[in-house]
């Protein structure tokens, strides 16, 4: 993509980050991306539908324990070309659709995930985004989430409005993360039953965890292109100031949940 295209001002957050180099989106890191998986424990006889796949690196970690199937659900065309290339070989693909609607049959799923991608849902995309997973979901299916959350949980409403009224500022999307306790009953309402909880801190644009995350070479490569383009930089820099601004009340968290059989 030519950089001189792209709108710096208007772009949304995570694709201002994606095209400084930057891969993982989410809030808690690969480490909670992993101890997601872990909960999953997907195998062979799994099929496994991600929402939102991003520019697939969940996907490839997915790929490596050889479900029998797995479908990306991502509503951005250019994002699922990019997870299609690390998909070969039958009972793989990438469907350009939203999680809202994914046409996928009932009962056709035994693992949904998704990951920085209900955060940036109004309440009623929230709810019908749950709803398809547990419509897509069989008996015993586990679904999973990964996204930001508001810190303590009786974080009062004024102070919540404030933070969220902060980050969609800065991220360009609308960024309403709930508490810990609001996650789990959002999922619970659907007939979910949570089997694990974890939360870390979100630290997406701390230098240890790009480290953790990008490796020193993809970091070298992200500060240098934040440095070559001004536009980019007033972004990021702001982005980042808010997520200090309000670090004590932000975390990532993440929620696996089943359908009970
Ligand atoms: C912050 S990025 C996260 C990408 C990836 N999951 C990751 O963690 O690196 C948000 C992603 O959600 C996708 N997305 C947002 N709403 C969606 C929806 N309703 N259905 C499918 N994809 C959606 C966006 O296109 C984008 O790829």
């Amino acid at each position: 993509m030519n950089s001189k295209s792209l709108d710096y001002e208007k772009m949304p957050g995570h694709w201002l980050l994606a095209s400084l180099g930057k891969k993982v989106l989410r809030p808690g890191g690969l480490e909670m991306t992993r101890h997601m998986l872990g909960s999953l424990n997907v195998n062979e006889r799994d099929v496994v539908v991600e929402f939102a796949p991003g520019l697939g690196v969940t996907a490839q970690m997915t790929l490596r324990h050889n479900p029998g199937e797995y479908i990306g659900i991502e509503q951005d065309e250019a994002a699922a070309s990019s997870v299609r290339q690390y998909l070969w070989g039958e009972r793989r693909s990438c469907i350009v659709a939203s999680a809202e609607h994914t046409g996928l049959p009932d009962g056709s799923a035994s693992i949904i995930y998704g990951e920085a991608m209900l955060t940036m849902q109004a309440p009623v995309q929230k709810q019908r985004i749950i709803s398809e997973a547990k419509r897509l979901l069989r008996p015993g299916g586990k679904y999973a989430i990964h996204e930001m959350c508001l810190f303590p949980d009786d974080l009062d409403a004024k102070k919540k409005e404030g933070i969220q009224k902060d980050l969609s500022q800065s991220i360009r999307v609308n960024a309403r993360p709930l508490t810990v306790s609001e996650w789990k009953q959002l999922l619970e309402e659907h007939g979910f039953r949570i089997t694990n909880v974890k939360t870390a801190p979100m630290h997406l644009l701390r230098p240890r965890r790009m480290i953790q995350d990008e490796g020193l070479g993809g970091v070298l490569r992200i500060v240098s292109n934040v440095i070559r383009n001004p536009r980019a930089r007033k972004r990021v820099l702001g982005m980042r100031r808010q997520f200090l601004k309000h670090g004590r009340y932000l975390q990532a968290v993440t929620l696996t949940a089943e359908i009970p059989e």
